[in-house]
């Protein structure tokens, strides 16, 4: 048996088809924060409700954030469009998929900067989490980061948000929404550089055809694969396109 068949307990595979294949440790380290970027319509909720559907299925424990859609909403479209029942997991106490309002969020910040003259703490209460989770999604920065009116606020609320969820020892994926073929992964452009990887999902125009890449632009914790990995949305969910 080679070592990487023994998964290290500090680390927590992607589950998303055959994805963990792209890295040599076949998971994540505990404690990453990664950036998930893609234009609209590309897969990024699909990609991160796949990966908590199938974590909680192998008995981690996950927690969804919204910024943006209605729980009861993202859980209907995941039942119609991939069969995947999050009400169940949810009644069976392994997933939380939790509604936060952007506004709200940005105002007690924004009040407590002008408190504290720039001091800002995040405390755990902002964020309830019913259970300590194995991974966590965030979807999105970009609906987060338009309820604030200054960058700097937001700059300085987005670093609080990643040492939290570096201290909650899970790992979390932060969804940015960027354009269809991204040159600049988030909103401020140091969102990427804060995060421990970056992984890319692109749309791209082939003639008339629509196609699907996704990229692996960094990851602190290991080797790689590096190169665009095609993928499609199936009634299954993502199925990547590995031929390497
Ligand atoms: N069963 C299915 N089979 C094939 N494609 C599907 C299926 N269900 C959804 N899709 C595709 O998945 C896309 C939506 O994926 P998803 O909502 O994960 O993207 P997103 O990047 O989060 O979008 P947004 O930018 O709106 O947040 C749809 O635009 C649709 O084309
Ligand atoms: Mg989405």
């Amino acid at each position: 048996m080679k070592a990487k068949d023994f998964l290290p307990s500090d680390f927590i595979p992607i589950r998303v088809d055959l994805f963990d294949e792209l890295l040599d440790d076949r998971a994540l380290e505990r404690g990453s924060v990664i950036l998930l970027s893609g234009g609209a319509g590309t897969g990024k909720t699909t990609f991160c409700m796949q990966s908590i559907y199938y974590s909680a299925l192998a008995g981690e424990k996950c927690i969804y954030l919204s910024f943006e859609e209605e729980p009861k909403n993202i859980k209907k479209h995941m039942k119609k469009n991939f069969g995947w029942d999050f009400d169940k997991l949810e009644q069976e106490g392994k997933v939380a998929i939790i509604k936060l309002d952007p506004i709200k969020v940005s105002r007690q910040v924004e009040q407590r900067i002008d408190e504290k003259k720039g001091l800002l703490e995040i405390k755990l209460e902002d964020i309830q989490f019913p259970f300590k989770p194995d991974k966590v999604c965030v979807d999105s920065l970009s609906a987060l980061s338009i309820a604030f009116q200054g960058q700097e606020t937001y700059r300085v609320y987005i670093k609080e948000l990643f040492e939290l969820l570096t201290g909650l020892n899970a790992v979390s994926f932060v969804i940015s929404e960027t354009d269809q073929i991204p040159k600049v992964y988030s909103r401020t452009g140091t969102e990427e550089f804060l995060a421990d990887g970056v992984i890319v999902l692109y749309n791209s125009l082939n003639g008339e055809k629509r196609e699907n890449g996704i990229e692996i632009l960094k990851l602190r914790s290991g080797k790689h694969y590096k190169a665009m990995v095609p993928y499609e949305i199936t009634e299954k969910g993502i199925r990547f396109n590995l031929k390497h």
